[in-house]
């Protein structure tokens, strides 16, 4: 061990343990990349006014929905990251660069604990900050050399090339210290005002403009989907050791940190991250393939870019809803903020991100005597789940009845209405475990335990996430991502649990539940404070808000032999559970049918949204009695495009996605 990081450790542990704050400064959070008040004035979404006129395809629409609109009105990050400055002084200048990137180029990131903040710094990550994002490069190193469009004049309303743009910004600005690539908010954002988008032929917008290689690339978003903590840098041996505090990390490529999320490194190591991509997905709106994060995640819809008479209809248009598997806080953020948000906007994010979820991943069950294997394949382009570690996680839920219908074995059982999620001994939960080390626990006079407490966490105990198409071990140990403490061979992206169900099991039902937070989480953030309110202010919008109800992805189910109640159908065949069923045809071009089955006495609700969040249909609204319905939706009087339906029993809460062709 270096004799200096001793002798800096004991300093340190002399100095902070009576508070048991790590006396770290703005220095030790130091990135490379543009600084504040080098970036220029970047104003507000409100001045992109010109893509906010038509909800099912514009900019403004998703992106004031999505998460990243919200990233810092969003009361669980505001209240984790009191927890992050309570642990380690200044640690919000880490957090605010990534989640008010706007704010924290102004300068108005000092003091770090956001205090400075003004009304437009809570645009999160905005238009403008992402559009004048330039990919990082050496002065003089094209980074774009096979697309000529890059260093072609004609495909910018200056005279000069997008390549010559931005390497007078970075020899300008950045020459001393550009990041080593893009990753952990480590971004360059030019200080001209013109505009970087993917197109080269964009009609007469009311901006200079640029054409950009790099935004129709995942690095863009690997940019800040990779994170990791600065202070603590990777040892040999594979640990990490507190970097000399007061000063910025030796080395800033992401892979010598602490890594804290590896979504774009996962990425980049799966069987996505290759040309013709993959195909047969869920996702991707018009594409048939898809690679990169904007694929999946900003899907290609058709209309036009921006309101102005002259823009052509493109099939590629981008939707900017940035969906992921957020359920839970555009609720908590709706009915928090009421005034600066759009409550419709926010609603369609929970739609949408639904909509993911039941696409995130694919289940088999197979029954054997008294064995059932419940085979999970993930379907999405990097780790399920992947991102931030605390507090999200899914479960398998396996309920096994006799032939009374009497429920005789459980695992995976979750109350509502206590957010309790019972860890009995077969439960499976796919989840990453940070805490801190026995080194580190001897210095803080802590417990060598997993923990939530994000800046001083310093190893993994466990990460049994599943991996994505095109995983291997090798490639994910590099980017500090390997399963811990749970196996997956190489090319394994799924996951195999058995369960020994009791002799006299005549059907199963598996669900796959995911949950944006769990209780345990909130109930941190609330007891773990002991500087301000925001953990408690959490904890009542979490009891005020559904607790984070869990999202159901997929759930099917078995029977020895076929109930009398209900004839078979392909998915939810049991009368334990209600479902809803797109009985055909879809796409349809005037009239679709649903079946679907009623399990409990009540209330039930088929609503209609299109893809922009309106309500438009409300096919059913009464009292059902248990059994078996069917309807019928004419939709002569709308026009084509997606629809989403939502289903609403006591016991189900479920949404399908149907497509009108006219
Ligand atoms: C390099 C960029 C980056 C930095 C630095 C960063 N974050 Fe984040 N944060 C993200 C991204 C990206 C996500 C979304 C991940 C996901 O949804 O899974 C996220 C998500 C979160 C969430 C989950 C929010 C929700 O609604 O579920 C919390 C909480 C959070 N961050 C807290 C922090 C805190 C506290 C810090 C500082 C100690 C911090 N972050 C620093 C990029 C960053
Ligand atoms: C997180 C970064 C990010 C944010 C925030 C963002 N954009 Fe984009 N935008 C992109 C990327 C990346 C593309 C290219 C998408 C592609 O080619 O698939 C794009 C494309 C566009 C386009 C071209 C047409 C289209 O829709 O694809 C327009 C116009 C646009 N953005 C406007 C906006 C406006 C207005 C806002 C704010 C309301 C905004 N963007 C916010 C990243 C962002
Ligand atoms: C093949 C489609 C696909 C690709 C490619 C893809 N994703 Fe995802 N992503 C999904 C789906 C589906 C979900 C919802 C399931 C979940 O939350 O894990 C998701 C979830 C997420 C989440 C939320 C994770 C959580 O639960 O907190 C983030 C953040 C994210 N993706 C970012 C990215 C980034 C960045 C890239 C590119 C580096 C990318 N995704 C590439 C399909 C994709
Ligand atoms: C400035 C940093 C930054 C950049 C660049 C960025 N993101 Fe994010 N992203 C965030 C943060 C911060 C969050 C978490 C916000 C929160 O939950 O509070 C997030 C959240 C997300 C989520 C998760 C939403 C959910 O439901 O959990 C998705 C999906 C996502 N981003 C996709 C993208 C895509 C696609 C790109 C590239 C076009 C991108 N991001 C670029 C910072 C960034």
């Amino acid at each position: 061990m270096n004799k200096l990081w001793i002798i800096h450790v004991c300093l340190y542990w002399f100095f902070s343990v009576l508070n048991a704050q790590v006396a770290t400064t703005i220095e030790d959070f130091f990135l490379p990349g543009s600084q504040p008040l080098e970036s220029g004035n970047l104003s507000t979404p409100a001045s992109c006014s010109c893509h906010q006129f038509n909800s099912n395809f514009d900019a403004y629409f998703g992106w004031q929905g999505s998460m990243m609109g919200q990233a810092m009105r969003d009361q669980l990050f505001i209240a984790t990251m009191s927890i992050a400055i309570q642990d380690a002084d200044s640690s919000g200048e880490l957090c605010l660069r990534c989640h008010t990137p706007t704010g924290w180029l102004s300068g108005r990131s000092d003091p770090p604990d956001g205090s400075a903040l003004i009304e437009e710094d809570y645009t999160g990550v905005n238009c403008l900050f992402c559009h004048r994002m330039v990919m990082p490069s050496e002065v003089d190193e094209n980074p774009f050399p096979d697309d000529p469009g890059y260093t072609n004049p004609d495909y910018t309303s200056t005279n000069f090339s997008t390549y010559h743009a931005d390497s007078v910004y970075i020899t300008d600005f950045i020459s001393a210290h550009i990041p080593p690539t893009t990753a952990n908010g480590m971004f360059v954002v030019t200080s001209d005002d013109e505009r970087r988008g993917p197109y080269s032929d964009p009609a007469n917008p009311n901006h200079g403009y640029y054409y950009s290689h790099f935004h129709k690339i995942s690095d863009n978003c690997g940019t800040c989907h990779d994170v990791s903590n600065p202070v603590y840098s990777r040892n040999s041996d594979g640990s990490y050791s507190l970097n000399t505090l007061g000063e910025p990390a030796p080395d800033f490529s992401p892979y010598e940190l602490f890594p804290v999320e590896r979504t774009f490194s996962e990425w980049k190591m799966s069987a996505y991250n290759t040309p013709e991509g993959i195909s047969g997905t869920a996702f991707g709106g018009n594409k048939t393939s898809v690679s990169t994060c904007q694929d999946c995640h900003m899907a290609d819809v058709t209309g036009k870019g921006a309101s102005r008479g002259n823009a052509p209809i493109r099939n590629d248009l981008g939707l900017h809803d940035f969906t992921g598997g957020n359920t839970f806080m555009p609720l908590v953020i709706k009915a928090q903020h009421p005034l600066t948000t759009n409550a419709i906007a926010l609603d369609s994010t929970v739609n949408k991100a639904t909509w993911m979820l039941r696409h995130a991943a694919t289940m088999e069950l197979t029954v054997t005597d008294t064995d059932l294997e419940v085979r999970i394949q993930n379907e999405t382009g990097h780790k399920l789940p992947s991102g931030y570690p605390e507090g999200r996680r899914i479960w398998i839920n396996v309920q096994a009845f006799d032939e009374t219908a009497q429920l005789i074995f459980e695992s995976g059982n979750y109350n509502p209405d206590t957010a309790v999620l019972t860890h009995d001994p077969h439960i499976k939960v796919y989840e990453i475990k940070p805490g801190i080390s026995k080194a580190l626990a001897a210095l803080l006079g802590k417990t060598a335990v997993p923990s939530f407490h994000f800046v001083l966490n310093d190893t993994i105990y466990s990460d049994n996430r599943i991996p994505p198409r095109g995983f291997t071990n090798v490639n994910f140990e590099e980017i500090q991502s390997p399963p811990v403490a749970y196996p997956y061979a190489d090319e394994q992206f799924w996951d195999i649990t058995h369960y020994t169900l009791p002799e006299n099991r005549k059907s199963v039902i598996v669900t796959l539940y995911y949950q944006t937070t769990s209780k345990e989480y909130v109930e941190f953030l609330r007891d773990e404070n002991s500087t301000d309110s925001n953990g408690q202010e959490m904890y009542t919008l979490w009891e005020q808000n559904g607790k984070s109800m869990p999202v159901a992805m997929i759930q099917k189910s078995w029977e020895d032999v076929p109930s009398k109640l209900f004839t078979q159908n392909s998915e939810n065949s049991l009368s334990r559970i209600s479902s809803l069923r797109i009985y055909g045809p879809n796409p349809f071009n005037s009239q679709i049918k649903f079946e679907y089955m009623i399990a409990k006495n009540g209330p039930v609700k088929i609503t209609v949204f299109s893809i922009s969040g309106k309500k438009v249909a409300e096919l059913i609204d009464h009292y059902h009695s248990k059994g078996k319905y069917s309807i019928n939706w004419s939709a002569d009087n709308f026009s084509s495009g997606t629809y989403f339906v939502r289903f609403n029993t006591l016991d189900v809460n479920d949404i399908q996605k149907v497509i009108l062709l006219k």
